[in-house]
């Protein structure tokens, strides 16, 4: 299998599993559901991509319940924080095993950093964010980086441990 064809199958799996809510009682449930195939094999980092799944459902669930303008004060301090911890953590991993794809992949985070920033100056400004703009943004992340990226990082720390890469 190609990497490419592995990132897509990843992707696939998770637009199906995205939209599901109970029918009973207008309940919701779970946007995403973590997969086992998504882990990269360090707990740390594999706890903190949780995390950030967690805050999609969060705001999610709220949603549903039409309450998502409640939830976002309460996701994007959760984002601000779990930025600076989670790509610190990923690119120390990153760095000890001698990613060659680093500076590539830091160009990322720093994108997403800047958003994050962004869209949190904005709220305190004049609450100026969409729950629903809030939630796409992190769902592309998710499906974007955490899934393909990060996988192809996940990957490469495979290869390593087989030999197969210096
Ligand atoms: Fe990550
Ligand atoms: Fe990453």
């Amino acid at each position: 299998m190609t990497g490419r064809y592995a990132a897509d199958r990843l992707n696939q799996d998770i637009l199906l599993t995205s939209g599901h809510f109970s029918r009973h009682y207008g309940v919701p449930m779970a946007l995403f559901l973590w997969k086992k195939s998504y882990e990269l094999g360090s707990p740390e980092v594999d706890m903190q991509h949780r995390r950030l799944v967690g805050l999609i459902n969060e705001l999610s669930d709220a949603m549903m319940l039409r309450q998502g303008y409640r939830a976002i004060p309460h996701v994007l301090e959760e984002l601000v924080d779990y930025v600076q911890l989670h790509f610190t953590s990923e690119e120390r991993l990153m760095n000890e095993m001698n990613y060659p794809a680093l500076t590539e992949h830091r160009e990322e985070h720093l994108d997403f950093t800047g958003k994050i920033i962004e869209l949190k100056e904005r709220y305190t400004r004049d609450h100026d964010v969409d729950a629903g703009e809030l939630l796409r943004f992190m769902c592309e992340w998710l499906k974007n980086h955490i899934v393909a990226r990060d996988q192809e990082f996940g990957r490469y720390m495979r290869r390593v441990e087989m030999g197969l890469e210096e």
